[in-house]
Formats: C-alpha cells, structure tokens, sequence
C-alpha cells in the first residue's frame, strides 16, 4: 500500500485529503495538535480498512517532528526492510494573530511564529524524511496560497510565508531529481482557517475542500507533472476537459 503523512488532518483540506487517500487504499500518518480530535480521526479513517496513526503535537516543535519522522520510518519498514515514503504533504498551517493585520502593526515575534509553523516546519520535516521519499521516488505536496502570489494588505505575514514555503519546496525538488515537488494553491476553501481571516462574513460560497482543491491533488498525484506550482482549479479542468 502507498503511505502518506498529511499534516493538520483533523479538519478542513487536510482531513478531506487523509478521508480521499484513505478510500484509495493509502496508509496514513497524520497529525494535529488536538489529541481528541485527532483520535477521532483516526478512528474514521481506519475504518477504511487500512493502517492510520495519528501523532499529536504542533509541527513548530521539534520534540513533535522527530517524533513524526520515528513513526513514518516505522510505518514504512516492513519485514523486508525499510521501504519508503510516498507522499509528504505539508498541509498545518497558521494565520498567524487574529485579526490579521498590517506588518506595521506585526510583532518580530508574531512573524517568527508564522515562519516556524508555515515554512521552517515543512522544511524539517521533509529534510527527515527525504531518505524515505527518495527510496520511492515519492511526492512533496506542500499547500500554498495564491496569498503567495498576490500581496493582499493584512496577508503579509501568511503570504511571505507561503512564497518561502513555495520556494524551499521547488527547490528541493531541483536538488532531488528522484521526487516530484509541488506547491498546490487550493483556492479558497469553506473552513475554520478561512472563517478566522473573514470573522463574521458568510463563506457559504466558497467550495468545500472535497469539491476543489481534493480532487485537484488527486488529478496532481494521478498524473505528476513536471515539479511546479500549480492551481487545484486548473488540475480540475484539465482533468474534466481529458475525461470529457
Ligand atoms: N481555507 C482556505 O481558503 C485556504 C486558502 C488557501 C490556502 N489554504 C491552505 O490550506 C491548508 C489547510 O487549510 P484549512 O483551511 O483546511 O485549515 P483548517 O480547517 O483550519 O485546518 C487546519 C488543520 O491543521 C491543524 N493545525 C493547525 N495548526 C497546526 C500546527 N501548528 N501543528 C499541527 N497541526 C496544525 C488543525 O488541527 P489543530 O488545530 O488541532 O492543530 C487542523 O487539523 C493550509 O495550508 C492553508 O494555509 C487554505
């Protein structure tokens, strides 16, 4: 069976990811920092009938990453040996303090804060595990944000993070030719991250995770482009334009 580790799969995308993998046949690891809800999850997920194991703990701390890192080698060594890691999404992610607001108005400390969670965590966590995802030739999904792109005022903190996210991504996978890179902006989603940039607006229009940006990684990881940054809504209609 192909194994993932998705981080922050208690709710929104990273959930709907690790419930789409799960239906497929995929062993899991996932995380977040909610243990109750975390072992919820788990609990839904194995009755996909495939093995899942949650780790708890925040993905800024460095006792939690290695702890990840332990497990995901073990879930991947098998009597023969150790196999590998096929697919490493970076999905846990902050805001950073709410309500956003302007850098003039950003502390150092809250800026150290978003990097540790959104960038210098992915880092690490892929530097672990790229034996693992070698061996295999796997995957590096990390979730990015057209605030990576685009400089919204309020989004500075978040969207620096993400275009340096984005970058030691692609990077990476320049340096690794055996694994696929790629940044994946979702789009915007209806859940608690989008909800807490846009208190008390209604979000109802905006699609669920499994209506866009799950089936976009899906399309990603069916057809693994060239390493990029890519838009799960583009995937989507390249896929809808093959199958029709
Ligand atoms: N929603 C959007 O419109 C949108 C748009 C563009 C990009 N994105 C990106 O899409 C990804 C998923 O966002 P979402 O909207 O699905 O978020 P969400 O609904 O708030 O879910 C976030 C998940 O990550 C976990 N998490 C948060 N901080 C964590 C940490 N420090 N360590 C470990 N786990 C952590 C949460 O569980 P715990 O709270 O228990 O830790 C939860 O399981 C993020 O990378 C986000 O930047 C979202």
């Amino acid at each position: 069976m192909p194994t993932a580790l998705v981080t922050g799969a208690t709710q929104g995308l990273g959930r709907a990811l690790a419930e789409a993998l799960a239906v497929r046949g995929w062993d899991l690891v996932v995380t977040a920092r909610d243990a109750d809800r975390l072992a919820q999850t788990v609990s839904a997920l194995r009755d996909h009938g495939h093995d899942v194991v949650g780790v708890a703990g925040d993905v800024s701390d460095a006792v939690h990453r290695d702890a990840v890192a332990g497990v995901v080698t073990g879930v991947v060594t098998g009597p023969a040996g150790p196999d590998g890691l096929d697919l490493l999404v970076h999905n846990a992610s902050t805001l950073g303090p709410l309500p956003l607001r302007p850098l003039g108005d950003l502390s150092t400390d809250d800026l150290a804060a978003v990097l540790a969670v959104n960038v210098v965590a992915p880092h690490a966590l892929t530097r672990s595990l790229l034996p693992s995802l070698e061996a295999v030739g796997g995957t590096v999904v990390a979730i990015s944000s057209d605030a990576g792109v685009e400089h919204y005022e309020t989004w500075g903190a978040y969207g620096a993070s993400k275009a340096a996210l984005d970058h030691l991504t692609l990077t990476v996978g320049a340096e690794v030719p055996s694994i696929r890179a790629y940044a994946l902006d979702p789009g915007d989603m209806r859940t608690a991250l989008h909800q807490a940039a846009f208190p008390g607006e209604d979000i109802g229009d905006r699609p669920l995770p499994e209506e866009v940006a799950v089936p976009g990684i899906l399309a990603l990881l069916a057809s693994r482009p060239a390493n990029g940054r890519y838009r799960a809504a583009d995937l989507l209609a390249t896929t809808s334009e093959v199958a029709s």
